[in-house]
């Protein structure tokens, strides 16, 4: 969603704001824009569409700045146009936002009732328009921050700088902000992610919630001072070096980082495998060793949700553990049943996902323990939850999450055997390293996945049909299929097709039909059924069987040998090669598809 990057030092602010905007493409954009200062002016450039047309606008005028904000913006209040793009300015201040304001309409109201203008739809200038109104009374830039944010509710992170100084001004609450320091180039970065700042910033601050940063450039030195909203030093953030590299930024040999990703999997699996089972991440599985919660409450969004439900199955039928597997957003509003001992499971790539988060809030408030399984270390969800389980994919640039999902089940299911006390079983890690070779298989022999793809790339519709532990496969498959080729696809569990979706079966409709070794004949049965309405059949499942064979349009033929518990994840990424070659057909923006962010910090 909304990327920010701010920069304020001896050198020229353009390119490690543009450099940084570049690095946060990826999560999701449709507007971009910049504030510099320049000669005591703050100077705007803002452009709808890609950052690129903001570069172009850039690149003809070639401004010098030390100090300046850069964003790019995922509308939610108000049209994707230059107006509504960010930073917001006037004559004193310049604002870049992240969330949503949600009082933003009354407060509108209430300033245009005073006389403010506006020049945009969008919330965040309401809170420019506060600010501007709090400092004509105070002349006091933090007391006019403090106030201008405590009126606002809602969450949201906000960059600002001034007219009258090259220092940076951010807070934020419920939503990703780091700081960054370079103190042998007296400089001076906020980002909404410390990746944009890597190789800029060695050090990164994590101010928490509602803690003001100052950043001040002096001849001699760069200093971040940190204040509570009363204007007390504040103590409350954390310090990191940043210890992100750049790889993740290159697509290799591959057309895209989707690809990239789907095939970096076997050699994840296997690391992940080895730092949880021989490595430094023993101690924290061994932890868990016996542990039993009365009840688990899963909560995740999209792709991780379905992780979710496969870990589920893990904890029911390995651990005989109870538990619910609840989308987040639903989750947070429905006043869920909440007992002590009970434990919160929050699965999240990003870490940042405002539904998410506020879901381990809740469980906190309620004064249970949160569990994490995510990638990103130092992200909100870690920093808030009390264990977390990481699952060191690296950094994911395809919005389509892939490599997250088979390292969060992964991780999950190594949870599972944790408590089962199985950790040393011979068998589980060869059951791991055959998951990896058989992706690898899978990755090196992608040509069949695509015939297939050819010759279904232009059906109307698509349903995706699983039982039991391939039921949240379906979900995902058909999740990634819709995200990047647009094209309309659904998941059931096969056994629910006569219940209604049947009747949307004919010959325009592909049915993906995952077939696993368990309730063989029944799925077979229900595949039976769509090719009865004359629905075009695709079986993902077992080896060398005539039955599959004979009833299928294109079989693709899977060794689920080996891999009683795991197999789900192989299904999986022959379903991942599927999607991206039906959307590499339709031509889609694979990477970065329409109307999606990475990682969605509003609700
Ligand atoms: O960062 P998170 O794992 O919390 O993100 C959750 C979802 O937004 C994410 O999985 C989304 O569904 C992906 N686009 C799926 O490919």
């Amino acid at each position: 969603m909304c990327g920010i990057v701010g920069y304020s030092g001896p050198g020229n602010s353009v390119g490690p704001i543009i450099e940084g905007l570049s690095r946060l493409e990826y999560r999701g954009y449709d507007s971009a824009g910049i504030c510099l200062k320049i000669d005591n002016q703050l100077q705007i450039i803002k452009k709808e569409g890609k950052l690129d047309n903001l570069k172009f606008l850039i690149e003809e005028q070639k401004p010098f700045s030390h100090t300046g904000i850069g964003h790019t913006r995922w509308a939610t209040h108000g049209a994707v146009t230059s107006d509504n793009a960010h930073p917001h300015g006037n004559e004193l201040f310049a604002v870049v936002h992240n969330g949503i304001i949600e009082n933003a309409s009354s407060l509108k109201k209430e300033l245009q009732s005073e006389g403010f203008q506006f020049k945009s739809q969008t919330d965040s200038e309401v809170f420019l328009v506060l600010l501007t109104k709090f400092f004509k009374q105070s002349n006091d830039v933090l007391k006019s921050i403090s106030k201008a944010f405590s009126t606002i509710t809602g969450n949201s992170a906000f960059v600002i700088i001034e007219k009258a100084s090259d220092k940076l001004y951010c807070l934020k609450r419920s939503a990703p902000l780091v700081v960054g320091e370079n103190k042998e180039k007296r400089e001076a970065f906020v980002s909404s992610d410390p990746f944009a700042l890597v190789g800029f910033a060695p050090r990164i601050y994590f101010p928490q919630d509602e803690v003001i940063c100052e950043s001040v450039i002096s001849p001699v030195e760069v200093k971040i001072n940190f204040y509570e909203l009363d204007l007390s030093p504040s103590n409350r953030y954390k310090f990191q070096t940043n210890a992100m590299t750049l790889d993740a930024t290159t697509k290799g040999p591959y057309e895209h980082f989707m690809l990239k990703e789907i095939h970096e999997q076997p050699k994840l699996i296997n690391k992940l495998a080895a730092y949880y089972i021989k490595n430094e991440g023993r101690k924290i599985l061994d932890d868990l060793r016996n542990f039993e919660a009365p009840f688990w409450h899963l909560t995740a969004c999209g792709t991780a949700w379905h992780a979710g439900l496969v870990i589920k199955n893990f904890f029911e039928q390995i651990n005989r553990q109870r538990s619910s597997v609840e989308i987040a957003s639903e989750f947070r509003y429905k006043n869920p049943i909440i007992k002590k001992e009970e434990v919160g499971l929050f699965i999240s790539q990003s870490g940042e996902t405002a539904d998410t988060l506020a879901c381990q809030e809740l469980c906190a408030q309620k004064g249970i323990s949160s569990f994490s399984i995510v990638n990103v270390e130092g992200s909100t969800l870690f920093r808030n939850s009390n264990k977390n389980f990481l699952i060191h994919a690296g950094v994911e640039i395809g919005v389509a999450s892939t490599k997250a999902f088979t390292l969060q089940v992964l991780t999950g299911y190594l949870m599972s055997r944790a408590m089962e006390g199985s950790l040393d079983d011979a068998d589980l890690f060869k059951e791991i390293q055959l998951l990896s070779t058989r992706i690898e298989e899978l990755c090196a022999g992608g040509d069949k996945i695509k015939e297939v793809a050819e010759k279904i790339y232009y059906n109307k519709g698509f349903i995706f049909t699983g039982r039991g532990k391939y039921f949240p496969i379906s979900l995902e498959g058909a999740l990634k299929l819709k995200e990047i080729a647009y094209v309309h696809a659904e998941g059931y569990a096969a056994g629910e097709l006569k219940h209604g979706p049947i009747a949307l079966i004919d010959e325009d409709i592909v049915n993906i039909a995952i077939v696993g070794p368990e309730l063989f004949e029944k799925t077979v049965s229900n595949v039976e059924e769509v090719k009865a309405r004359r629905g075009k059949i695709v079986v993902i499942g077992p080896r060398n069987s005539e039955e599959l064979r004979h009833l299928s349009d294109f079989y693709i033929e899977l060794d689920f040998e080996g891999l009683p518990n795991l197999s789900p994840l192989l299904v999986n990424v022959a379903l991942q090669f599927l999607a991206y070659h039906i959307a590499f057909l339709k031509g889609t923006d694979i990477d970065k598809p329409r109307n999606l962010a990475k990682s969605v910090t509003v609700e």
